[in-house]
């Protein structure tokens, strides 16, 4: 055990205590637990963005997509007031825990799940998007257009590609009401995770791995237009034989505009209204963290591990 003690200050969140475990568990990753014994996902520690998502919930229409065992947001959001909940993720057995949460809090009934396909995101993206036509195959039950108040993606959207978050901003588009707003937290390109990759943005085989500052470099062409794909977009299979992970996308605030800007586009080109527009876009760091980080000076990396942007309805 050793967890050490920091003090960051956030120009948001003001000034807060952050510990840093040796371990996933000791920073408070849940594992998730499959059939026999397998680790079918993590519950990422809270932070103060999901707590004010949480806190804006009362009364509100919520939607999570990647819910894992709705520990961090269903659960909470229930018990602050939420109208109800609806919950979706590709696992059967986290949406099960989620059911059960549901009863022991005593609001079984204002809590819908459904199954859906972890293809879903990368489907052609489609001229009527409307919910159903976008989560289709699915067991259970899904909101309807227009209704939701809040929805969330924790540390899930980061699992996928600049096109797959295309499809994830046509879902927001088409379940929020007008006012809503689409939260989404991922990790940010400041987490020393995949830089040993000894592929390099270029596809070509180097020596030492990614660098840090190619990658916000190449994040701040993505924004400006310049080019195609944000610089911390990574096909992590290519490098790290290890991971059964595909696809890894680092959110920082260029790549934020970039990839709405760029679904706005595909928007115009399909002859629909681009009606999500950005209002926070910032990085800051969880209380709790696993790790120290070669890349960046402690109290860079203390205030940018991980990256929220959220998108109202217009
Ligand atoms: C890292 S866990 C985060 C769980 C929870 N949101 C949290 O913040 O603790 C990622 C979750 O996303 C789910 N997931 C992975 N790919 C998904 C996809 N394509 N669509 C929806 N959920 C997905 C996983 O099953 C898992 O529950």
């Amino acid at each position: 055990m050793s967890i050490e003690k920091h003090m960051v200050e956030h120009p948001k969140f003001g000034q807060y205590e952050q510990t840093i475990g040796s371990s996933l568990t000791e920073a408070g990753h849940i594992p998730l637990e499959g059939p026999e014994g397998t680790v079918l996902g993590w519950i990422m520690p809270s932070e103060h963005a999901t707590d004010a998502f949480v806190g804006s919930s009362t009364g509100k229409i919520v939607f999570e997509i990647g819910s894992g065992n709705g520990e961090r947001v269903v659960e909470p959001a229930l018990k602050n007031g939420a109208k109800h909940v609806y919950a979706v993720d590709i696992f059967a057995t986290h949406l099960e825990l989620v059911k059960q949460a549901a009863v022991r809090i005593g609001r079984p009934n204002d809590v819908y799940t459904a199954v859906i396909s972890d293809q879903w995101w990368n489907k052609e993206l489609q001229s009527s998007p409307g919910v159903e036509a976008i989560l289709l195959p699915l067991t259970g039950v899904i909101p309807g257009d227009g209704i939701v108040d809040l929805m969330i993606a924790r540390q899930v959207v980061q699992f996928g590609s600049p096109e797959s978050f295309f499809r994830f901003l046509d879902l927001a588009a088409s379940c929020l009401r007008v006012g809503g707003e689409v939260w989404t937290i991922n990790m940010s390109p400041f987490l020393e995770y995949i830089y040993d990759c000894d592929i390099d943005l270029d596809g070509q085989k180097v020596q030492r791995g990614v660098r840090l500052s190619q990658i916000v470099a190449r994040n701040r062409e993505f924004m400006l237009g310049v080019r195609k794909q944000p610089g911390g977009f990574a096909r992590v299979c290519d490098c790290l034989p290890e991971t059964t992970m595909e696809d890894f996308l680092y959110f920082d605030r260029d790549t934020g505009v970039g990839l709405v800007n760029r679904w706005q586009e595909t928007r115009r080109a399909r002859g629909l209204a681009s009606h999500l527009q950005i209002e926070e876009n910032y990085c800051f760091g969880p209380r709790s963290i696993w790790k120290r980080n070669k890349l960046v000076g402690m109290p860079e990396y203390l205030n940018r591990e991980n990256h929220v942007l959220v998108l109202k309805k217009v």
